[in-house]
């Protein structure tokens, strides 16, 4: 739970500096200064004491420190950068662990008194495209704690956002004498720090997985729910910017379950009033996680604090009705559910996909919206019989099924919504 609990408010704090920093890498300010707070940014991620910004001079094959912090070592120092080093560094796209280097970097990591001075654990490529625009050197964590898989991924999605900051700063810093070509570099530049779509998804997806890491019967749930949330939004045809909120909020809806015991998530038995109680106070806590996060799309939070709503008014927490309840929240109810009825849980295993259908055609009008029920089995209906290009829902099935019954009876209850649907 400690770990879970720090490695999230690691994954929260990096999701706002990331904003922050790109406000300041696309800044004209001093560059330098842009620099110092990339570097210190990443630092406080991790978190750690020590670490250095070196950049890289590919016509004179050497890499400069920049800025530094908790060193002693002044900027304006240079190491050299043969350039099979800087490719092979590049190519490796996560960190190296300076104590065992890859074979085709270890001269630079062993090889430099940079990085031995300042006593490196991790050496970061900062890659924009395939160049290498400069390194990264950070020391041991605070915690003493050895750098994980995790660490790895975190660290990465800063250093490619700041990599990109630095070469559109170079760019910059070049413009004086620019022509038109360079001037359309630098917009498209620009274009790739408007366009965060893709950081957020990496932070989000990150952020996601270690909810689900809390318990072993929820791992991948989040990404499930996510792809089909996002499948049926498509199919019912909701603006872009409503697939994208809705997108995150699946991979976060169950942030708040940080604050209910591990014991009670994995309880195999019947659950107590009390037990209950703390179950059901998850949503609300990842309302007020989520809501004090600036994200790029509308009504995040909500979405979360109101996936376990029922249109017939008897969810949690807040017993909304069908009117209350938007798009958002009606498709991600259906996602949640169908994803937690097809999978293990402590209480019971997972249901066949008949029983499943059963029981979603069982909630329609009472838990489930009617509409997004009927495109959530339609899609699936597609995804059965095979004629979906991209599945979102089949693949994450863990149990066997008759495909063609399936595909079936499928078709038969989206008929059976459609007349639903038209009655007066
Ligand atoms: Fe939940």
């Amino acid at each position: 739970m400690m770990q879970a609990g720090a490695q999230l408010r690691r994954l929260m704090f990096s999701m706002s500096t990331l904003e922050e920093l790109g406000e300041v890498l696309s800044a004209r300010s001093n560059f330098r200064e842009n620099l110092r707070t990339a570097l210190w940014s990443l630092m406080g991620t991790v978190p750690v004491s020590r670490g250095a910004l070196l950049l890289h001079d590919a016509r004179r094959r050497t890499l400069t420190l920049e800025v530094a912090r908790g060193v002693t070592l002044s900027p304006g120092l240079q190491v050299p950068m043969p350039p099979p080093v800087a490719r092979a560094l590049c190519r490796l796209r996560r960190p190296v662990r300076a104590a065992s280097p890859p074979p085709a970097v270890s001269r630079l990591v062993r090889g430099s008194p940079l990085f031995g001075a300042m006593a490196a654990a991790l050496v970061i490529p900062l890659r924009f495209k395939a160049e290498l625009v400069g390194v990264i050197a950070v020391g041991e964590k605070y915690t003493g704690a050895p750098y994980g898989a995790a660490d790895d991924e975190l660290i990465m999605v800063m250093a490619n956002y700041i990599a990109i900051g630095i070469h559109n700063q170079e760019l910059l810093r070049h413009l004086e004498s620019a022509n038109t070509k360079l001037r359309r570099k630098v917009a498209e530049n620009r274009r790739l720090y408007r366009d965060l779509e893709g950081i957020y998804a990496d932070t989000v997806r990150a952020l996601g997985a270690a909810i689900d890491a809390k318990d072993p019967y929820t791992r991948g749930h989040s990404d499930r729910v996510a792809r089909i949330a996002v499948a049926v939004a498509r199919a019912l045809g909701l603006p872009e910017a409503e697939v994208n909120a809705l997108r995150i909020a699946s991979h976060l809806h169950d942030v708040g379950k940080i604050a209910v015991d591990t014991g009670i998530l994995q309880k195999p038995g019947r659950l107590s009033d009390q037990e209950m109680t703390q179950i059901h106070r998850h949503p609300t806590v990842s309302y007020d996680i989520l809501s004090n996060i600036a994200f790029p799309y509308p009504d995040v939070a909500l979405i979360a604090r109101h996936h376990h709503e029922r249109i017939d008014g008897a969810g949690y927490p807040d017993r909304l009705g069908s009117e209350a309840l938007i798009p958002g929240i009606r498709i991600i109810a259906i996602a949640d559910s169908f994803d937690a009825m097809t999978s293990d849980r402590p209480y019971r295993p997972a249901l066949d996909l008949e029983e499943a259908i059963r029981r979603i055609r069982e909630g329609v009008g009472v838990q489930f919206d009617p509409a997004a029920t009927r495109a959530f089995l339609a899609v699936l209906r597609d995804e059965v019989s095979g004629s979906a290009p991209d599945p979102a829902i089949v693949p994450g099935l863990t149990r066997h099924f008759p495909a063609a019954e399936v595909a079936e009876r499928l078709a038969g209850i989206v008929t059976e919504l459609d007349t639903f649907a038209a009655r007066p």
